[in-house]
């Protein structure tokens, strides 16, 4: 239980917020960089603030304030040019730094005012990595974007995958920390879905969280699961500060502002041997449902849909000061934990957790993995299909989320050799 001072600490991102201010402090992905092929610019609402994401004529990216500094227009409807992006009300321009290069008609009328010297427009750095579009909105200097290990996995078919999800981004973080719910959730539920009521899936029998330099491990051991299991021995990971880190996955959970979360989620899937060399051209990206349109009701059919119902079910910002945490719920408590003592460091001039500055660290970043042999070697299409985690991946739909387009399913069946 946290009082309701702490949970107002953890869950506001805005500006000025202590947490918003932690936040800041780390890249987050924001788009994909195959979303540019057929447009050029994109209304972002980040941490409570909102923006406009673009690509100009000359491929450099930035990101400004979604309004024009003149009179306020929506830079959403802009337009781009070689270098920034221009307002369509007056044709102001502004480059990727949040200058004012050109004013037309101030250019023509009072060009020994420079005018235009005088205006800024808020801008933040951008960044392109593993097919994402990364934005930091923190103090200078900026530090790595992290360069974790999959992202220079060979062989694989990424994709990417949005969902907006309308609850705080903290509830969602909290999934990252929590194994027990995979039984019940994911296991258990999606048997009661089917209209069976059986078998449930084997029990958690223990459950362990250790802390290492990018985040938490948790650690299960279920009825019928050998301790050289490597959901035993290695686990899956809480990344710090905002991910889960599943192995062949990533799934960001991105303050929107403090009611709303985008999920991003980054999923690699090996090719099977016979289909080396595989080289991906571009990585697709899509948007998926959250609602049942037909039901009702949220859309329950899919890995993370199910997750989706948990935390916007827990209200739009949970409501801590009611809840009973067990010992199931060390991880939590680890994880509040560590954010308060990072708001601190932060207050005395340090950084938070897992800050990568230096580049030689920024190399391919190691994370714990529990498959990464089968991932990194690859394994033939009959051992894929045998495979209890891996085959799901590779054989069927899209397991995590609904709203695959068909376009990027025939992608994957075609890098599947399916
Ligand atoms: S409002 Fe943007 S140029 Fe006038
Ligand atoms: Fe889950």
């Amino acid at each position: 239980m946290l009082d309701e001072s702490k949970n107002r600490l953890l869950t506001q991102v805005g500006p000025g917020t202590p947490m918003g201010g932690l936040l800041r402090r780390y890249w987050m992905p924001i788009a994909a960089v195959s979303e540019f092929d057929g447009k050029s610019i994109k209304p972002v609402r980040l941490l409570g603030e909102n923006l406009t994401l673009y690509k100009d004529l000359s491929g450099t990216y930035g990101l400004v304030d979604r309004h024009c500094p003149h009179r306020r227009a929506d830079l959403a409807y802009g337009f781009v040019e070689q270098c920034g992006i221009r307002c369509n009300y007056h044709g102001w321009l502004f480059d990727q730094d949040g200058r004012c290069t050109e004013q037309p008609y101030e250019d023509v009328a009072q060009p020994q005012a420079n005018f235009k010297d005088k205006i800024r427009i808020t801008s933040y750095p951008v960044q392109t990595k593993a097919g994402l579009i990364w934005a930091y909105l923190g103090p200078e200097p900026a530090p790595l974007v992290p360069d974790w290990e999959p992202f220079s996995w060979k062989n694989g078919f990424v994709e990417i995958v949005f969902a907006e999800v309308p609850c705080n981004w903290f509830q969602c973080q909290e999934n990252s920390i929590d194994p027990l719910h995979f039984e019940w959730m994911h296991m258990n539920w999606s048997v009661r879905l089917k209209d069976q009521v059986g078998p449930y899936s084997p029990r958690h029998l223990r459950i362990e969280f250790e802390e290492f330099d990018y985040g938490f491990v948790y650690r299960r051991l279920r009825e019928g699961m050998s301790e050289s299991d490597p959901m035993w021995t290695t686990g899956r990971v809480c990344l710090w500060p905002n991910t889960l880190f599943t192995g062949d996955h990533f799934e960001w959970r991105v303050p929107i502002d403090d009611e709303n979360t985008l999920s991003v989620t980054w999923a690699f899937t090996r090719v099977p041997k016979e289909r080396e060399p595989y080289v991906q051209g571009t990585i697709p990206a899509w948007h998926g449902p959250v609602r049942d349109a037909e039901k009702a009701g949220w859309i329950s059919s899919h890995i993370m849909n199910q997750d989706f119902v948990a935390w916007v079910g827990q209200g739009v910002v949970a409501d801590r000061t009611k809840e009973h945490l067990g010992s199931s719920d060390r991880g939590i408590i680890l994880q509040r934990q560590r954010f308060l003592s990072d708001l601190e460091a932060i207050a005395r001039g340090e950084d938070p957790k897992a800050i990568i500055r230096d580049p030689k660290v920024n190399r391919s970043v190691a994370l714990p993995v529990a498959e990464r042999k089968l991932l990194v070697d690859g394994l033939t299409q009959a051992e894929l299909l045998a495979h209890p985690i891996l085959g799901h991946h590779y054989a069927g739909d899209y397991v995590f989320q609904a709203g695959r387009p068909a376009e990027v399913a025939a992608a994957f069946k075609e890098a599947m050799g399916i």
